[in-house]
């Protein structure tokens, strides 16, 4: 694999396609263990999370639905600043098992302003599936319980992540160069 051009950055080939299928595999493995029993809601976080939430959900045996939301962020109207909400969000997650699906979790801004939101609706149960987690970049208090790789502090694109739009069909990971 060889260096690529998005816009006007180039990236390094990061994680290959293969290993990135293996270890969504092993999350998907461990998910079925998790809720044997049960019937869980994935709820996937456009845009960034559509490739990843596809590839966990065709791995995922355990009777299952999902649902698609984006989270869009407006300016408060108090001094607590900015509002998250999510669009497309229709049915209740009231008693049901959720799980919150991400590309990944930079500061854990977005996250911590939006779970609390979806708490409100009293689901059963809550956890968070991330691709990508970047440890020395969190800020707030937003722990994932399936995560795909800890990664370096680098802008990543592909597999659905993109640069300016750009870059989300490249199948693998590449990491700003
Ligand atoms: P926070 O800081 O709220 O950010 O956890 C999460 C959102 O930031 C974007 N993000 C990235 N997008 N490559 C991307 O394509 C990256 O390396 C990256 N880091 C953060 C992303 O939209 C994510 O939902
Ligand atoms: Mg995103």
């Amino acid at each position: 694999m060889d260096k690529i051009r998005v816009l006007d950055k180039e990236f390094v080939p990061f994680l290959a396609e293969e290993t990135i299928d293996l270890r969504i595999s092993s999350l998907a493995e461990q998910i079925n263990i998790d809720y044997a029993g049960k019937a869980p809601i994935f709820i996937a976080v456009l845009n960034g999370s559509f490739i990843f939430a596809s590839d966990l959900f065709k791995k995922v045996t355990v009777a299952a639905q999902i649902s698609f939301i984006k989270l869009a962020s407006y300016k408060g109207t108090t001094s607590t600043g900015n509002v998250i909400t999510a669009i497309g969000l229709e049915e209740s997650l009231k008693g049901k098992d959720v799980i919150l699906v991400e590309d990944i979790i930079d500061t854990g801004k977005t996250l911590s302003e939006f779970i609390p939101q979806l708490l409100l609706q009293a689901p059963a149960s809550l956890r968070i599936a991330s691709l990508l987690t970047k440890p020395d970049a969190l800020k707030y208090d937003v722990k994932a319980d399936y995560v795909g790789f800890e990664i370096p502090n680098k802008f990543v694109v592909g597999y659905g992540l993109d640069y300016d739009g750009y870059g989300r069909n490249i199948p693998s990971l590449y990491q700003l160069a």
